[in-house]
């Protein structure tokens, strides 16, 4: 449980991940009400990322199933370990047991492969454990009606054993890149929250924490960069991810500032498609590396407000 948003924020920072007040809010929420937050947005901006701070701040296991097309409830809840059944059999066979009781024993926890949705639910920590359901959107539409049903109740029954309830409801997250809308029903379970690209001031933060190293001239200009791109109409836009490599790629070409040559030799750690490279190099990257050098220079109040809050 949090006490506050405000502490949610500063947990966050010192688990080296910066939300903004919104976000903020939505944990806050999803874990005091016990509610699955439901995060959306563009790819890199930080979804997964929200899962695995979470349980390392509050100290507890984080248990990920990471979704698919043709993902099924046995991968995902359980399955019989057939060949262990198969073994038992065989030495029951071999010890000479009576007729009655071979197998009698094969359909109990032993046998049980446990899969993250069981886990989840069957955990014994003193913490709920956070369950992370990465990429729901990529799972068939089955499967999403099945999820429907665990996030309702957090039990399961296996026939052979009974009904298994969650002693504690696990501190659930699922992230979608929205390749495919999920249905009502489901969001309705869930607190919602759009992830979106952050602001310059965000993401000079997210960069001057995630790699103490670079000057903070550099991280303004590259994040200048970042919000001048894509405000372009590219194919695929840049993620607070790809401003991360491109930010390790500079300091380990011992790079200073950002120059246009350099901009574009390095422009791979930042666009992955060939047509949207094409659309920027040449001149309108040098512009783009020039107004991003002088907001630097003329925004000195924005500086000092980014630097000033600087993470040590
Ligand atoms: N607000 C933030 N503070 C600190 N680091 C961040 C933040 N947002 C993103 N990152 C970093 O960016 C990288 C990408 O984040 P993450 O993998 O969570 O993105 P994602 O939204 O799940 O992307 P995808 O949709 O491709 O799975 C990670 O290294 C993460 O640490
Ligand atoms: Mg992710």
């Amino acid at each position: 449980m949090f006490e506050s948003i405000d502490q949610v924020e500063q947990q966050l920072a010192e688990h080296d991940y910066i939300t903004d007040r919104m976000l903020a809010t939505s944990i806050f929420l999803a874990v005091n009400m016990q509610k699955p937050l439901f995060l959306e947005g563009e790819p890199g901006v930080g979804k997964t990322e929200v899962a695995k701070v979470i349980a390392s701040l509050l100290d507890t296991e984080l248990i990920r199933l990471q979704c698919y097309e043709g993902l099924d409830t046995q991968t995902a809840l359980y399955e019989w370990n057939y060949p262990r059944q198969m073994l038992e059999l065989r030495l029951q066979e071999a010890r000479g047991a009576e007729k009655k009781e071979i197998g009698a024993n094969i359909f109990s926890e032993e046998f049980l492969l446990k899969r993250p949705l069981l886990c989840a639910i069957q955990s014994e920590r003193r913490q709920a454990p956070v369950l992370l359901i990465d990429e729901i959107d990529r799972s068939d539409e089955e499967f999403e009606a099945f999820l429907l049903e665990i996030l309702s109740d957090f039990q399961i029954t296996i026939p052979e054993l009974g009904t298994i309830k969650a002693k504690q409801t696990p501190i659930v997250i699922l992230t979608s890149n929205r390749t495919r809308e999920l249905h009502d029903a489901l969001k309705r379970r869930c607190l919602y929250h759009w992830i979106d690209y952050p602001s310059v001031e965000r993401e000079t933060r997210i960069v001057t924490t995630r790699v103490p190293d670079i000057r903070n001239e550099l991280a303004l200009q590259l994040c200048r960069f970042m919000q001048l791109i894509r405000q372009r109409d590219l194919f695929k836009l840049p993620g607070v991810a790809e401003t991360l490599d491109w930010a390790e790629a500079l300091l380990a070409l011992g790079k200073d500032e950002l120059d246009s040559e350099t901009a574009e030799q390095t422009l791979g750690c930042i666009l992955k498609y060939k047509a949207d490279t094409d659309k920027i190099q040449g001149h309108e990257m040098s512009e783009m590396v020039k107004q991003a050098g002088l907001a630097t220079i003329s925004s000195s109040s924005e500086t000092a407000s980014v630097f000033s809050r600087r993470i040590e």
